[in-house]
């Protein structure tokens, strides 16, 4: 699926215009973990990249996250009035019904739509393509979208392939309503999925399957679980073509883009893509050493942490993508816009 390209150049369209980012306070080092599990530091590192992560408390939940991300986003937009909040996350803080409604109500924007986007370490890109239509529709005129997971909360601890990655964490931007033509509007969005695939990344229990075919949940079924080796291979081939589709629609070259800021799945697979479409690796954005894999939250977490340290400047063009479960991708490009630190 893909949004059209920059056809009509002053043609109603969303703006970044707000951005904020949350962690909770609590780290885990890797030699935190290796003491507990069969792992080590120096594995930890060279694999993924990853030397520390944050993780919730005890208590805390995805809505605790987002809201101070929200809270967050909505300042840097000069506060005001949202029209929907949109909230991508893997760890609702319940089943039913969404978390969103309550995260619009504890930051004060109680009456507006709010929905849960389901795309697992993808749903902030999909989140954003939601907004993005309600706005270009004209539904909207201002939209909060939030990236949040308390992703420690389904892991399962003595799981060493998927707890030294996964953690916890939200960040949020504000879309308004402005022109195709200005800085900061969202380029064309392209997305896919596969189901075929659904297993390589899944939690077996919680929902209707189980109950429809009148099986017990095993012990572990509520757990995540990750083939890791094979969805690598995956994320790279679709990181890889997403970002292409998304660059040709947009009418730009591998030479125009400044900074690439992808889902922090792996800094293995973040340089796999980069070399694969000919990117410079000083233009790629990281925080995965200190933030791991947060699912939902790592790519506007990211986005806030560089935007304050200045790293993504006005005017710089910038690479969106985004691979997980599902499985599910996608790949935005857009131009920062002159206004937005985290
Ligand atoms: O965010 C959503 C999308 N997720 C991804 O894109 C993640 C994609 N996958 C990955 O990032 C990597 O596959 C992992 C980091 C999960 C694993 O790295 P890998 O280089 O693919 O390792 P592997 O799964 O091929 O395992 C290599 C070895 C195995 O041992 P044997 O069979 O060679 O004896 C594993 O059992 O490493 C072992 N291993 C570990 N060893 C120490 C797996 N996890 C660990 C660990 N510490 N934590």
């Amino acid at each position: 699926m893909t949004r059209a390209g920059h056809g009509a150049a002053g043609r109603r369209a969303a703006v970044l215009c707000g951005l904020g980012a949350w962690l909770p306070p609590n780290t885990v080092t890797n030699q935190a973990l290796a003491a507990r599990l069969d792992t080590s530091d120096a594995w930890i590192r060279s694999r993924t990249g990853i030397a520390v992560r944050h993780v919730v408390d005890p208590g805390m939940a995805t809505s605790d996250l987002a809201v101070q991300a929200g809270q967050r986003a909505l300042k840097s937009a000069g506060e005001g009035h949202v029209d929907a909040v949109v909230l991508a996350t893997t760890t609702p803080d319940r089943p039913c019904p969404a978390t969103a409604p309550e995260v619009a109500s504890r930051l004060g924007l109680g009456g507006v739509a709010a929905f849960d986007v389901s795309a697992v370490c993808s749903g902030f890109l999909y989140g954003l393509a939601a907004a993005d239509g309600l706005i270009a529709a004209g539904t909207a005129d201002r939209v909060l979208v939030i990236g949040a997971d308390a992703f420690t909360s389904i892991i399962d601890p003595n799981d060493r392939s998927t707890a030294v990655i996964f953690a916890d964490g939200a960040g949020a931007v504000v879309l308004c309503a402005g022109t195709l033509d200005e800085q900061g509007a969202i380029g064309p969005v392209v997305l896919g999925s596969d189901g075929e695939l659904s297993d390589l990344i899944e939690v077996r229990a919680g929902g209707s399957r189980q109950r429809a075919s009148g099986r017990q949940p095993q012990p572990g079924d509520e757990y995540f679980r990750m083939r890791g080796r094979d969805t690598y291979r995956h994320a790279v081939e679709r990181l890889t073509s997403a970002s292409r589709q998304a660059m040709a629609r947009a009418g730009w070259q591998m030479s125009d883009i400044d900074r690439v800021v992808s889902h922090q799945a792996n800094a293995r697979i973040l340089g796999a893509v980069a070399e694969r479409l000919g990117i410079p690796a000083e233009r790629l954005l990281s925080n995965i050493e200190h933030v791991g894999n947060t699912g939902a939250a790592s790519i506007p977490v990211l986005l806030a942490q560089a935007a304050e340290e200045g790293s993504l400047t006005a005017g710089q063009r910038v690479l969106l993508s985004a691979f997980g479960g599902g499985l599910a991708w996608g790949a935005m490009t857009l131009t920062w816009p002159r206004t937005c630190a985290g």
